[in-house]
C-alpha cells in the first residue's frame, strides 16, 4: 500500500490503447466497496469509453480538463445531494479509489474537478456535463477520473517532501 501511495502521481497523458474489459471490471469491484456515510452509497458512476463523448468532456475546463481529451476512459461521479448530508465525502473516497485501484492495475489517472466550477465561457461544469451524459438535474457531478495506459512518467514522492509539519500530536 504504501509503495502504491508513494508512486501515484496525476497523470495527463495516456497511450491511445484501450483498457482490457477485464480490467475495468476489475476496477469497478474494488472501487464499489467504497465506503459511505450510513452505507447511503450516494453516487453514480458513469464510464465512459466513447471517444467524442471524452472528447467533449475534455473541452469543459480548458486546462484543467486536458487529461480527458486523451484518456481511452473517464469515470464520472455523481451524487444525489438530498440522499444524505455527507454525500461530497462519499463521492470524494469513491472517487480517491478509483485512483488507487487504477494505479494497482498499472494505470494512470487524473482528477478532473466538476462541483463549483466553470467552463471556460463561463458556464457550469455540471450542467456541461449533464448534457453530455443524459445525468438526471437532481444529482450533482462531483468529479471526472481520467484513466488510461500513461504516456508520461512522474517520479515518485519523495519522503523529503511529504508535509510532515502538519501532523500534530494530543493538541494542534
Ligand atoms: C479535489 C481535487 C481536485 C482536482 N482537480 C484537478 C483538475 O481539475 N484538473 C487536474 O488536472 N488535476 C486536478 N487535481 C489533481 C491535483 O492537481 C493533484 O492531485 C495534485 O497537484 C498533486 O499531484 P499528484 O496527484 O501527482 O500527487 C485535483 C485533485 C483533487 C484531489
Amino acid at each position: 500500500m504504501l509503495d502504491l501511495l508513494m508512486s501515484r502521481r496525476s497523470i495527463r497523458k495516456f497511450r491511445d490503447d484501450d483498457i482490457e474489459e477485464e480490467k475495468i471490471q476489475k476496477l469497478l469491484k474494488g472501487v464499489l466497496t467504497s465506503p459511505s456515510g450510513r452505507n447511503i452509497r450516494p453516487w453514480e458512476l458513469i464510464v465512459v469509453h466513447d471517444r467524442d463523448k471524452l472528447k467533449s468532456l475534455g473541452e469543459s475546463r480548458g486546462g484543467a480538463s486536458r487529461a480527458l481529451g486523451n484518456a481511452p476512459l473517464a469515470i464520472v461521479i455523481a451524487a444525489d445531494p438530498k440522499a444524505t448530508d455527507v454525500w461530497i465525502e462519499d463521492a470524494s473516497i469513491i472517487s480517491i479509489i478509483i485512483q488507487l485501484m487504477a494505479k494497482s492495475l498499472g494505470l494512470g489517472s487524473c482528477w478532473v474537478q466538476v462541483r463549483k466550477r466553470n467552463t471556460v465561457d463561463g458556464k457550469s461544469v455540471d450542467e456541461y456535463v449533464k448534457d453530455i451524459l443524459d445525468i438526471p438535474e437532481d444529482y450533482v457531478v462531483e468529479s471526472m477520473i481520467a484513466i488510461g495506459y500513461p504516456d508520461e512518467e512522474k517520479p515518485p514522492h519523495r519522503e523529503e517532501e511529504l508535509p510532515y509539519g502538519k501532523v500534530h500530536y494530543n493538541k494542534w
